[in-house]
């Protein structure tokens, strides 16, 4: 059982005293009797609450899938760029979201943003090991060198990499698997054989695909499938 007006609020759409007026203004049903008391305590999984005619539909987290473009900071807030959070739809603009891990300014694809912080937790933990896979080109063709550098572990100056996949998809193309994230990871793996990244786009993490059809900028709720995949990964 919680407080109403909480109930309400936590949705994202009315702050605490938008709510207090719209129960003051019997703008509030619930079960169908308008309530007056603003600290009436309901069991929301079971009670039908209604404000101006609309049933609150609950959800208790957001989770979004974003294809990122080039130009965006995985941020919630930047003095000199534009964050991923200005693609967000409108209809979540009253949640805390944030994106579930980095990516650089200038790599696009796959990204999470959510207002769920065990999950991004969960998804970043350097425990689980969570899969992700990357599309590269390069300035330089992929070397049989650099596929057995990859999988033995690139030194780099903040230490050894775990082993990563790097397959051939093209002369200057390739599909890597990380399963770490650090700071410019990929880009300082190839440089580390004097190769310079000039694309780089995530195609995945675990089994959670960017979808053909999630247009660059793009940004929706992830479907019920998608979520449990996601929640697969951990
Ligand atoms: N590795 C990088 O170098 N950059 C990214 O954005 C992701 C992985």
């Amino acid at each position: 059982m919680e407080r109403i007006d909480k109930i309400i609020a936590s949705q994202g759409v009315y702050s605490r005293s938008e709510v207090k007026t719209l129960i003051k203004k019997k703008r509030v049903t619930v079960d169908g009797e308008v309530i007056k008391a603003y600290d009436l305590k309901v069991d929301a999984a079971k009670s039908l609450i209604v404000v101006d005619g609309k049933p609150l539909k609950f959800q208790k987290n957001v989770y979004l899938m974003l294809n990122k473009p080039k130009g965006y900071v995985s941020a919630t807030e930047d003095r000199d760029h534009k964050t991923v959070l200005e693609l967000v739809p409108e209809e979540f603009s009253g949640r805390d979201l944030f994106p579930a891990g980095r990516l650089d300014r200038d790599t696009t694809g796959l990204m999470i943003i959510t207002d769920d912080g065990v999950l991004a937790h969960n998804i970043l933990a350097p425990k689980k090991h969570v899969q992700k896979i990357y599309h590269v080109e390069l300035d330089v063709p992929v070397t049989e060198e650099m596929i057995q550098g990859f999988e033995s572990g690139v030194e780099l100056n903040d230490g050894v990499c775990k082993p990563a996949s790097l397959t051939i998809t093209g002369e200057k193309t390739g599909t890597v698997t990380l399963k770490e994230g650090r700071y410019h990871q990929i880009k300082r793996m190839f440089g580390c054989y004097g190769g310079k990244v000039t694309e780089l786009h995530r195609l995945a993490m675990g089994n959670l695909h960017l979808p053909s059809d999630l247009a660059e900028g793009q940004c929706r709720e992830l479907t019920e499938e998608e979520l449990k995949q996601l929640q697969q990964i951990i």
